[in-house]
C-alpha cells in the first residue's frame, strides 16, 4: 500500500489525506458531505487524475448513503444527480467523468433493487474501481520500468505518484519506482511545478521515502539541466489524452517536452487507459482548467505580486503526440502512430 493512506471509505464518508498541507503535516480528514469533498477535489486536497476519479466514486457511495429518499427511483435519480454536481468540481482530468460514468451505470443498473441492496452494489463498484486502479499502476509501472537502462537519470514534472492515484506506485513514479526495485539506479530530476509545488511538495517527499535519489530543482532550470546533465528520459503522468495520443498535463509538461526534442531526450508519458478520452479526436477539445489568480500572484498567505496586477492561471497543457516517444499504459508500451496503437486497446 501507499507510503500514506491516500483515499478511503469510512462509515461517514470519503477519508483522504489533506495533500495540500504535506509533506510538512499528514493530516487525515473525512468528508462527510458532498459539498465538503466538491471542495476537497476543488481545493486539491485530493489531486492527480486517477486520484480525483477514485475519490469520485466514493462520492457517489456518500451521495447513496446521505439520500433520504425512499421511493428507488427517486433514490436513483438523487445519486446520479450528486455524481452530475461531483463532476462540476474540475474540468480537465478525464478518470473524474470516467469514474462517475461508471458509477451512474452502477445506479440504473441496480435501480430495481431495495435501498440497502443498491447502496451495498455501489459501495462495492467504487471499491472494484479503486482495487482495479491499484492493480493498472502497478502494472502500467512494470511495462514502464523496461524502457529504462541500468544506470538512467530521468525529469519529472508535477506529481503522478501514489498521492495523485490512491495508491503505492502511481504511474510516471511507479515507473522509476519499480525500476529502482529492479536494481536499477535512477536518479530524478523534480520539477517544483509551480504555481502550486507538487513536485517539490509531493514527488520529492514520495521519491525520499522509498529511498530514490531526488534533486529539486525549479521549472525553469530544466532546460540547463537537459543540457549539462545527459538526462536519459523525461517522464510525465496525464490527466487527459485525446484519441491521436496529444496529451494534457501539467502546466509545464508541455514546455519540457519541446526541451526534451531539442535535446533528442526521449518523453515518456505513463497513464492508465481510464485517462484516454477516445471521444477527443485532438488534443485540441481538451477543456483546460483556469484557476485563481491568487496562485500565481503568491504563495499560501503572502502576496507577491503587486495588488491588481492581471494574471493568467492555466493549471494544465497539452503535449502534442509528436513530441511523445511512447505511452505506458497497463497494457504495455505504446507507440506512434497512437491512433492506432491507442485505438486497438479501445472499449
Ligand atoms: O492539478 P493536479 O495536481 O491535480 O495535477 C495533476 C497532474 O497534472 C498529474 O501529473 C496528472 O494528474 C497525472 S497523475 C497520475
Amino acid at each position: 500500500m501507499s507510503q500514506l493512506r491516500v483515499i478511503w471509505w469510512e462509515e461517514s464518508g470519503v477519508g483522504l489525506i489533506d495533500q495540500t498541507l504535506l509533506p510538512h503535516e499528514e493530516k487525515e480528514i473525512v468528508c462527510e458531505t458532498l459539498e465538503s469533498l466538491w471542495e476537497a477535489i476543488k481545493s486539491l486536497r485530493v489531486r492527480g487524475a486517477p486520484a480525483i476519479g477514485v475519490s469520485a466514486a466514493y462520492g457517489a457511495v456518500l451521495a447513496a448513503m446521505l439520500s433520504k429518499k425512499n421511493d428507488p427511483k427517486e433514490f436513483a435519480e438523487e445519486v446520479k444527480q450528486g455524481c452530475d454536481y461531483l463532476a462540476t468540481s474540475r474540468p480537465t482530468a478525464v478518470n473524474l467523468f470516467w469514474a462517475l460514468d461508471r458509477m451512474k451505470r452502477k445506479v440504473d443498473e441496480v435501480a430495481t433493487q431495495p435501498l440497502k441492496d443498491q447502496r451495498e452494489a455501489l459501495l462495492e463498484e467504487a471499491r472494484a474501481i479503486d482495487v482495479e486502479n491499484t492493480e493498472v499502476c502497478e502494472r502500467l509501472s512494470i511495462a514502464g520500468a523496461e524502457l529504462l537502462g541500468q544506470q538512467a537519470q530521468v525529469i519529472t514534472h508535477c506529481n503522478a505518484g501514489g498521492l495523485a492515484c490512491g495508491n503505492y506506485y502511481g504511474t510516471a513514479l511507479g515507473v522509476i519506482l519499480k525500476a529502482a526495485e529492479h536494481g536499477k539506479k535512477i536518479g530524478v530530476y523534480v520539477d517544483e511545478t509551480r504555481p502550486l509545488l507538487q513536485g517539490s511538495r509531493l514527488t520529492a517527499f514520495e521519491l525520499m521515502k522509498a529511498g530514490v535519489e531526488a534533486t529539486l530543482i525549479c521549472d525553469n532550470m530544466a532546460g540547463h539541466v537537459m543540457k549539462t546533465k545527459g538526462l536519459d528520459a523525461v517522464i510525465f503522468g496525464a490527466d487527459r489524452i485525446a484519441a491521436n495520443g496529444d496529451t494534457a498535463n501539467k502546466i509545464g509538461s508541455y514546455s519540457l517536452a519541446v526541451l526534451a526534442k531539442e535535446h533528442g531526450i526521449p518523453v515518456y508519458v505513463a497513464a492508465p487507459l481510464s485517462t484516454v478520452d477516445f471521444s477527443l479526436a485532438s488534443g485540441d477539445e481538451i477543456p483546460i482548467e483556469e484557476r485563481e489568480s491568487v496562485e500565481v500572484a503568491g504563495w499560501q498567505t503572502t502576496r507577491t505580486a503587486p495588488a491588481n496586477v492581471k494574471v493568467y492561471n492555466p493549471a494544465f497543457d497539452v503535449t502534442p503526440a509528436k513530441y511523445i516517444a511512447a505511452i505506458i499504459c497497463e497494457e504495455g508500451v505504446l507507440y506512434p502512430p497512437f491512433e492506432e496503437s491507442l485505438g486497438r486497446l479501445r472499449r
